[in-house]
């Protein structure tokens, strides 16, 4: 089922996610709600925080290609335990849609987290595998893109989504 994404300024998107403590069918149900609703968006990751469910989930497939085939990774309880380098990539977010910006981010993270199962993995990641873990590893802590602009940026990217939200309200 796909579910509605919440838009910035909604205030659930600033509420940090609980830990997952079941990994019962009902969880098994949201991944695939929030697979569903990532690949319809398109994009290449999401959090549970964005669908307005407080829990330390999110989910992310970088193969973007057509003829690629789909690799859909599954973090739950993340934690990223080592980060390095710096690169700057010019995100988007489904949470503020149309909009990009470029954002300074780690080149190499590497992450512990636990599969649909509840089996702990580590992960090493660089490219835009890191870009997008570090990105909804914030939308779990309530963290946004627009928190990592300058004031200028940010005050234009916030009057952007101002306009979107009144001009949807309107309709
Ligand atoms: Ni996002």
């Amino acid at each position: 089922m796909i579910r509605p994404i919440l838009c910035y300024p909604d205030k659930r998107l600033r509420e940090p996610g609980n830990d997952v403590e079941e990994f019962d069918a009902e969880l098994h149900a949201l991944i695939d709600d929030m697979a569903e609703t990532m690949y319809a968006a398109p994009g290449v990751g999401l959090a549970a925080t964005q669908l307005g469910i407080p829990k330390r989930l999110f989910i992310i497939d970088v193969a973007t290609d057509e003829d690629e085939p789909s690799d859909l990774r599954v973090f739950i309880n993340p934690e990223i335990i080592a980060a390095e380098g710096e690169t700057t990539f010019n995100e988007g977010c489904l949470s503020f849609p149309g909009l990009r910006e470029d954002i300074d981010r780690a080149e190499r993270v590497t992450v512990r987290a636990l599969d649909k199962d509840g089996n702990p993995f580590e992960l090493e990641a660089d490219g835009l595998l890191a870009i997008a873990i570090q990105h909804e590893n914030d939308h779990l802590d309530g963290k946004l893109m627009i928190d990592h602009l300058s004031v200028l940026r940010r005050r234009l990217m916030h009057r952007a989504m101002m306009k979107r939200a009144a001009a949807d309200a309107a309709q």
